[in-house]
């Protein structure tokens, strides 16, 4: 089969990935040594932690904000449509396909076009993280920064603490995403393909 190469991450795709990547990484470690490390030994120290959060927090609310903007002005939003008509179907046959017919040498179930860049799998984890978990972990980070807004009780329980386990819970299931998310870049002709894919924009098949 011949070699095809297509254009399908645009400079600003690029610079917004790294960014919201790096962000995620930074937002996980800090999450994760306030919520779970002693506060005597601390994995980063608690004052730092609060601090770098906040602030990268607020970084990832523009960095959001950029790519649903300029999603929508570029056209890129199109590839984050789901047709739901067969959809169970063909995320069966691409699961198959990375459990089994990948390691056979099978032929790929869904070809990468200019139209539809992304296969089943990735564009439902993809809608997934990006139209329901960030922007989850967005609105009750922003909340959490100012307590105020938040309701003081809900039923018996406290607003404040309910919305912390969303916003722990939200950051859980994105830092999942994100680990299948590099195992699953690795699958290819070569483990470092996609990567250069999101480095230089062209996909190469
Ligand atoms: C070190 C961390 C990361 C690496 C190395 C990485 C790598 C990649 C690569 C290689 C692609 C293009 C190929 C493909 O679609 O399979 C991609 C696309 C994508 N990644 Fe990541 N990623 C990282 C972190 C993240 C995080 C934290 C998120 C979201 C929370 C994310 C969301 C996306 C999305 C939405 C796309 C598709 C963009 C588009 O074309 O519209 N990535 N990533």
């Amino acid at each position: 089969m011949s070699n095809t190469k297509l254009y399908l991450y645009p400079v600003w795709l690029r610079i917004w990935h790294a960014i919201n990547a790096l962000c995620i990484i930074l937002l996980g470690i800090t999450g994760i040594s306030m919520q779970y490390t002693n506060i005597e030994s601390p994995l980063i120290n608690f004052n730092s932690a609060v601090s770098i959060h906040n602030l990268v927090g607020v970084i990832i609310i523009a960095s959001y904000l950029f790519f649903f903007i300029a999603g929508i002005i570029s056209g890129n939003v199109k590839h984050y449509r789901l047709l739901f008509k067969g959809l169970l179907n063909r995320l069966f046959k691409q699961g198959e396909y990375y459990l089994f017919g990948y390691l056979k040498g099978e032929p790929k179930p869904f070809h990468i076009t200019k139209e539809e860049k992304f296969n089943p799998l990735q564009k439902v984890s993809y809608v997934a993280a990006m139209y329901v978990l960030v922007p989850a972990v967005i609105i009750t980070g922003v909340a959490l920064l100012f307590p105020e807004m938040i309701i003081e009780k809900f039923y018996t329980m406290s607003g404040i603490r309910l919305t912390t386990f969303f916003h722990s819970l939200a950051g859980f299931f994105i830092l999942i995403f994100l680990i299948i998310h590099l195992y699953v870049i690795t699958i290819g002709k070569h483990p470092l393909k996609n990567f250069k894919s999101i480095v230089n924009g062209y996909h190469e098949s």
